[in-house]
């Protein structure tokens, strides 16, 4: 399941995994179905093997409603990726250059979007996931990466700024972290992972890209291709680990 579909780094996962694996199913959800003409391409493409469901992390019902579709069609999910996220939204979130320029409301939208929404995610897709690696795999166990960014490094935070998405990617971190420990606990084969994709070319970053240093801009393709090599090399001894898109492991 890639969570967040409609377009950028979530939607070229979905193309990626289709094309890998020739049998393999995915599940790509989104907040508005209609609204995707990437998801529609690839759905004329691959209609057999590709099934659009609506979700958006602020509403638990349709994430609810989700999970019930998957359990009725697949009964299990051996990948869940969340691929979703906001940075700036036109007269409501702008990334924050100065503490005075910092509005609650743009931070608690953030945090709702960022963090509390894959965390939710994760919650209702769990029972899905108890399957381990799941049939027509051979990997060890189930996988749940989720797309943060190292501006939520807190110890990697030597520029400041953009206060509200990186400290809702902070928060992200901790919470997945958090959900990895009980995992473990729980002895439940599922490695959780948290991924920086480096700076992609999407609709998020376009407005952000002056400044990024020649050949630091990545493709789509690219960065997805890095990102699933992680993910196809994930053991459950990276439970809880938060990795960049060369492998390199960065600091809380
Ligand atoms: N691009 C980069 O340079 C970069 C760098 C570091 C980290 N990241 C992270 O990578 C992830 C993907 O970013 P991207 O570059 O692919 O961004 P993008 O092209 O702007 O795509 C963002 C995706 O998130 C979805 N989304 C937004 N709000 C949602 C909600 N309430 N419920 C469900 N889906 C929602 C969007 O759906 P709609 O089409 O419905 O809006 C869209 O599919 C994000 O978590 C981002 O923080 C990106």
């Amino acid at each position: 399941m890639v969570q967040g579909a409609s377009r950028g780094i979530g939607l070229e996962f979905v193309k990626q995994l289709l094309e890998k694996d020739k049998r393999g199913h995915v599940v790509a959800t989104c907040r508005n179905p209609e609204n995707s003409s990437g998801l529609d391409d690839l759905k004329t493409r691959y209609s057999d093997r590709l099934n659009i469901l609506k979700l958006d992390v602020t509403s638990e019902t349709t994430i609810q409603a989700a999970a019930h579709s998957v359990t009725q069609t697949y009964g299990h999910l051996n990948l869940l990726l969340n691929a979703s996220g906001i940075l700036s939204i036109p007269a409501v979130l702008q990334p924050e250059t100065s503490l005075t320029k910092v509005h609650k409301s743009a931070m608690m939208l953030a945090y709702e979007v960022n963090a509390v929404g894959p965390i939710l995610v994760i919650k209702h897709m769990w029972p899905l996931l108890k399957a381990g690696g799941g049939v027509g795999t051979t990997r060890e166990a189930a996988v749940v990466a989720t797309l943060s960014a190292r501006v939520g490094s807190i110890t990697d935070n030597h520029l400041g700024g953009w206060h509200s998405y990186r400290a809702s990617k902070s928060a992200l971190n901790q919470l997945t972290k958090t959900v990895s420990v009980e995992f473990a606990r729980k002895k439940d084969p599922i490695v959780c992972i948290l991924l920086h994709p480096g700076t992609v070319d999407t609709d998020l970053s376009r407005p952000f890209q002056k400044n990024v240093p020649q050949g630091k801009l990545f493709t789509r393709e690219f960065c997805v291709n890095k990102l699933l090599s992680i993910i196809d090399g994930a053991k459950i001894q990276d439970n809880g680990k938060f990795f960049a898109w060369d492998g390199q492991e960065i600091p809380w």
